[in-house]
């Protein structure tokens, strides 16, 4: 299939691009390079074997500029990863949120209608579930009320692409719910670059670790968990590259709405993470135990079965993979993409 990947220069949308090159699907990416880098892009395209990915810096808002890419491709599918993520700046910035992932995807899903493709995968987010109401998460689960813009947007846009579905049954919607994305391609080439600080605990540990931070903070020791820090549902980012090709075999078969999460189906916690960072890795991490960190929860893992049974995805990597794929990229690339 040929597909269109908004946000393909990302953090996920950079590893996916190679498992459905892997597949022998090809792909077309649409990014404004807002997060991102077109090192990336160069270095997929490297690792695939191919000269390049066909690329457009575009803004998904930018109704002309997608029109453009649309009228010189025909395209079977969309992979959606185009979006701001950090939870923090959306309760800071929250119209900047709405409005880039609100509008972005509502411009993008009329010009796809008007071309007359009508096959999405959508990454939405294990917040969509807020403070859960049961654990493991099962999709049955009701999703809860999220404490900030950027949950907001992903749990109201499913509800849009549910209804845009429900109207036309010609569109075939599939939203991955993702639960934590830690490690990176097993070459080293590419991975998680955030700006700045970074807000996620896996990118935290690695600049720890290669010198850029002095310690970690652990947000909390008071949770009522095994030893007192959150629990979280790490998937190894290839993992998660790999459900994309197993939902767009679900798009081919017509699938209609289908809603997944995508984790491994256990739970790590903060100090779980950093021992088998150390122990795999054979670096230190220095860490101190901080307050809790506000909007957390103690508990997020998922229970990943329907995702096997109706996608045949399952994960393949545990924690000590992606701790190792984590460190290899930030060992190679100390700056990330910035050398
Ligand atoms: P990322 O920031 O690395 O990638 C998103 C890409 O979208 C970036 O390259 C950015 O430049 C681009 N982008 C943003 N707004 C755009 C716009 N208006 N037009 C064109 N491009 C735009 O993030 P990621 O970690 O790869 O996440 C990909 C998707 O998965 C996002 O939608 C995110 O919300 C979702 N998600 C991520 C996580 C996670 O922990 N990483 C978890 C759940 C869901
Ligand atoms: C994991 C655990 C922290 C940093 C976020 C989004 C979610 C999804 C994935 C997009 C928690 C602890 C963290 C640090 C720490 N993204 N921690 N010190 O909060 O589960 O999920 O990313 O959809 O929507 O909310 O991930 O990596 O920030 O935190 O102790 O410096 O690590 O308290 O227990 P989180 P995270």
């Amino acid at each position: 299939m040929k597909i269109l990947v908004t946000g393909g220069a990302g953090f996920i949308g950079s590893h996916t691009l190679i498992e459905l090159y892997k597949a022998g699907h090809s792909a077309v990416v649409v990014d404004n390079l807002y997060n991102s880098n077109p090192e990336a892009l160069r270095r997929v395209a490297e690792i695939i074997g191919i000269e390049s990915i066909p690329f457009y810096q575009t803004d998904i808002r930018d109704r002309a500029g997608l029109e453009k890419v649309f009228a010189e491709h025909q395209f079977d599918a969309c992979i959606h990863f185009a979006g701001l993520k950090a939870v923090g700046e959306s309760v800071e910035k929250p119209l900047e949120y709405y409005e880039n992932n609100m509008n972005g995807t509502f411009v993008l899903l009329d010009v796809m209608r008007k071309h007359g493709c009508k096959n999405i995968i959508f990454s939405s987010s294990a917040t969509v579930y807020g403070d859960p109401a049961q654990i493991p998460i099962t999709e049955a689960c009701p999703k809860g009320h999220c404490t900030n813009p950027y949950g907001q947007t992903k749990s109201m846009l499913e509800e849009v692409l549910m209804d845009v579905q429900k109207a036309d049954n010609e569109w075939n919607v599939v939203l991955l719910r993702y639960f934590n994305p830690i490690g990176a391609h097993e070459s080293g080439r590419i991975g998680e670059d955030p700006n700045g600080i970074p807000n996620n605990l896996m990118p935290y540990i690695t600049q720890v670790a290669v010198g850029k931070r002095k310690e970690l903070g652990v947000f909390g020791n008071d949770y009522p968990t095994h030893d007192g820090t959150g629990v979280r549902d790490y998937i190894h980012v290839v993992d998660l590259a790999t459900a994309h090709v197993c939902a767009l075999k679900a798009i081919e078969k017509k699938c209609g709405i289908g809603i997944y999460n995508v984790g491994t189906g256990h739970g790590y916690s903060v100090l779980d993470v950093v021992n088998a960072f150390i122990k795999v890795n054979g670096v230190d991490v220095p860490y101190s135990i901080k307050p809790r960190r506000a909007g957390d929860i103690a508990t997020c893992y998922c229970d990943p079965a329907k995702a096997k049974a109706e996608l045949g995805w399952e994960a393949q990597f545990g924690i000590e993979e992606m701790c190792r794929d984590s460190w290899n990229w930030q060992r190679k690339n100390p700056n990330g993409y910035r050398g």
